[in-house]
């Protein structure tokens, strides 16, 4: 078992879920017809660097295990929320494109702040969308039965009141489920963080006209990225999920199931238990390890599922089934 110090059980219950898989939310929708969609968030590539909170020297393998799950629970779509590279720069896009290109297709990718600028590879989100087959933002992607639509929350994509710009003629078809995926939150900053980080630095421009644009558009249920940390919450009568980053603690992606009882999301771990230790340590060591050595402390993960909508249990979703000790390099 983790334990808070990476040196085995405090015999107080797990410190985080330990059974490689954990639900985090059970939303009452969107509803739909058993589609799943893998959902990877701020991978931040690199081929050279090592270290930081975002475990630079574990950011392919990462990506590359999550992939691999991806393809074998032969999944219906998947996604990426943002921060493909570390800095955008051209050798860290050369290895996103090969490993974007592993993904099970359909895929949806969506630009995040270490992507775009006047200094790294791509200047502007519609040359990350052309890079990546979507043609420009807003960008929908028909996943299963469900419209997965796609938006640019940097700076350059947004006007000049700071929402998210979106389809003029709305998203997809309204009448069906629709997930919308942005990099930055769109909802308030979470536990432990709340308080801690700046918003104006974390979350994207003008929210309120943001959700109520996405809500009156027909989407049911909104992921984002960016904090590098998993969270489930309602914001203005929608639906949101933060997803972990694939490599910061705790590294992992987001399987997202959709059947008719409404959507079941769930947290799969992407670490042994070597490998959680090891995030967790390199985050102590940044700003961020004082609200995260919190939240452990108090047993953040042991909260979940943050959001439990649904009447009776989803049993049908897909599990990640990796326990923590089946991952042996860390
Ligand atoms: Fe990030
Ligand atoms: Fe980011």
């Amino acid at each position: 078992m983790f334990s808070e110090d990476g040196t085995g059980g405090d015999g107080g219950g797990p410190l985080f879920p330990d059974n490689g898989t954990a639900t985090l939310a059970r939303f009452d929708r969107p509803r739909g017809s058993g589609t799943t969609v893998a959902v990877l968030a701020d991978p931040h590539l690199t081929p050279t660097a090592r270290g930081s909170a975002t475990l630079y020297h574990r950011t392919k393998q990462r990506f590359q295990m999550a992939v691999a799950d991806a393809h074998r629970l032969d999944v219906d779509g998947t996604v990426v929320a943002g921060d493909l590279t570390k800095d955008g720069s051209g050798h860290e896009y050369r290895l996103g494109d090969t490993l974007v290109g592993t993904l099970p297709e359909p895929r949806l990718l969506v630009p995040g702040n270490h992507d775009i600028g006047p200094a790294r590879e791509l200047e502007t989100g519609g040359a990350f969308a052309r890079r990546y087959g979507h043609g420009s933002y807003p960008a929908t992607k028909q996943m299963g039965n469900l419209t997965l639509c796609g938006l640019d929350s940097t700076e350059e994509a947004t006007d000049r009141g700071g929402a998210v710009a979106l389809p003029a003629g709305g998203i997809g078809d309204a009448s069906g489920p629709c997930i919308a995926v942005v990099h930055h939150p769109l909802a308030g900053l979470p536990e432990p963080f709340d308080g801690t980080l700046p918003e104006s630095a974390h979350r994207l421009q003008n929210p309120e006209a943001t959700a109520d644009a996405l809500a009156a558009a027909g989407v049911d249920l909104v992921i984002t990225g960016h904090l590098h940390w998993p969270f489930a919450t309602t914001y203005r009568g929608l639906n949101v999920v933060g997803a972990p980053g694939c490599s910061a603690f705790p590294p992992g992606y987001l399987l997202v199931h959709v059947d008719s009882r409404g959507t079941t999301v769930s947290l799969v771990s992407l670490a042994g238990e070597r490998g959680l230790a090891e995030a967790y340590e390199y985050t102590l060591e940044e700003t961020r390890g004082d609200p995260v050595q919190s939240a452990v402390r108090d047993r953040y993960f042991g909260t979940f599922p943050q959001v439990d909508e649904q009447a009776v249990g989803n049993d049908t979703a897909p599990s990640g089934g990796r326990s923590w000790s089946a991952e042996q390099s860390g």
